[in-house]
């Protein structure tokens, strides 16, 4: 085997059920123009994985495919799950890949940022004043809680009647390392972190609420709030552009990360960034995947808006590859798509029919095309020759960039 240039990066691709192999192509063009204008090389492995995977191997995801996804860089996953696997009493589980990959890979921090486009405030069903100056981050903890606590099961008592439980433990280690990386990137921001929990009923919460009050005198810059779920899910719609960072247990994150898509115009433009401590060579390990589902009703129909998947490579350049000025490129490349028109059916404004489209100066495209119209839409030459490697704000992303990889 002959060895590979230095500036060849490891990436897995699991393109997983439903509408996720259609993102994930799209994603990859746009992830070969930037690697083929900035003059790097990516060699992908792709890992059969989900419902996939089940049909494949009897398995969500097979354990020489975990073992080689934590030896990559980066992985970018389009969804997982579909009505053909949703059988509940079924002994595997399409999302069972899912919680391998983040809990096994310990990924812990989930970044979803929430930002609205200019172009797309008509598309929302929120009151365009409101959508003004949104731009808000939910760090959602993805590797504790509901979702990795056990006993997590149904029971069936002597008399025959059925039970279910389902437990939510966190350690104070667990809570710590997440709000500590929320505070940081706070920093790098608008400095408002608001805690959301629901203290007033969960000993979990209060001790979230605890670790957040101990760690406020390290970062005297930041304004921290804490604020419970509920009402946090009323004002994310009532005041959306007051919150900056959010950051919170795996279930509530979940849960407010889609509702704050409904900000952004559709679910199919919202992406994620999910963290661990690994370090690449390049930058921290990740996966990358929009927080969308599979959405088996639209899959293979060329339909789908790929632009939540496009925004998670930009996020895994950042952040994995260390290439910030390339994911620059890209977040500007998807803005310019959606300034000159183009919208997929889900970005449309509510009640404009396709056919109505065109006299509002908009061109409903599919999933390869929008790709496509973000891919023309790079700049020419290498982000990096072109801002002379780096302008003073690339450079200061860098900079604080790195310095978060360091908490990691
Ligand atoms: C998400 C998804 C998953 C989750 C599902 C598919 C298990 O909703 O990534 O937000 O609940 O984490
Ligand atoms: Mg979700």
């Amino acid at each position: 085997m002959s060895p590979e240039p230095a500036a060849t990066c490891r990436l897995v691709a699991i393109p997983g059920d439903g509408v996720g192999p259609e993102v994930v192509a799209a994603a990859q063009a746009v992830l070969a123009a930037v690697a083929g204008q900035s003059g790097f090389a990516i060699r992908w492995t792709t890992v059969t994985a989900g419902g996939a995977g089940i049909d494949a191997y009897g398995r969500p995801i097979r354990d020489e495919d975990l073992a080689a996804c934590g030896q990559a860089d980066a992985i970018l996953l389009g969804a997982v799950g579909g009505p053909k696997w949703d059988d509940p009493n079924a002994p595997v589980r399409p999302e069972q890949a899912l919680f391998a990959l983040r809990g096994g890979l310990g990924l812990f921090a989930n970044l979803r940022p929430v930002t609205v486009h200019p172009a797309l405030v008509e598309s929302a069903p929120v009151r365009p004043e409101l959508l003004e100056g949104v731009d808000l981050l939910i760090v959602r903890e993805l590797t504790g809680g509901l979702y990795f606590g056990r006993p997590s099961e149904e029971r069936r008592a002597v008399d025959g009647s059925r039970s279910a439980v389902d437990t939510l433990p966190y350690g104070e280690d667990e809570i710590r390392r997440v709000v500590r990386l929320a505070f940081e990137l706070a920093r790098g921001r608008r400095k408002r972190l608001t805690s959301v929990d629901k203290a007033n009923v969960l000993a979990t919460s209060r001790l979230w609420r605890k670790i957040v009050d101990e760690l406020r005198p390290e970062y005297p810059d930041v304004e921290v709030g804490h604020q419970l779920v509920d009402s946090c899910a009323m004002l994310l719609v009532r005041r959306p552009a007051a919150f900056d960072v959010l950051v919170t247990e795996n279930l509530f994150g979940d849960i407010l990360s889609d509702e704050a898509s409904v900000l952004a115009g559709s679910l199919g433009m919202l992406p994620s960034a999910s963290l661990g401590e690994r370090r690449t060579a390049h930058g921290a390990f990740g996966l990358y995947e929009p927080i969308h589902g599979s959405a088996p009703d639209i899959a293979g129909r060329d339909v789908v808006n790929p632009l939540a998947t496009i925004l998670s490579a930009a996020m895994l350049l950042r952040w994995s590859l260390g290439r910030v000025a390339e994911a620059e490129a890209v977040e500007r490349a998807v803005a310019r798509a959606l300034d000159d028109g183009f919208r997929t059916p889900d970005l449309l404004p509510p009640g404009v029919a396709p056919e109505a489209a065109a006299a509002r100066g908009l061109r409903v495209v599919g999933t390869r095309a929008m790709a496509d119209a973000v891919v023309e839409r790079l700049p020419a030459r290498p982000p990096g020759e072109a801002a002379g490697n780096g302008s003073e704000d690339d450079v200061a992303t860098m900079v604080a960039t790195d310095s978060l990889l360091g908490l990691l």
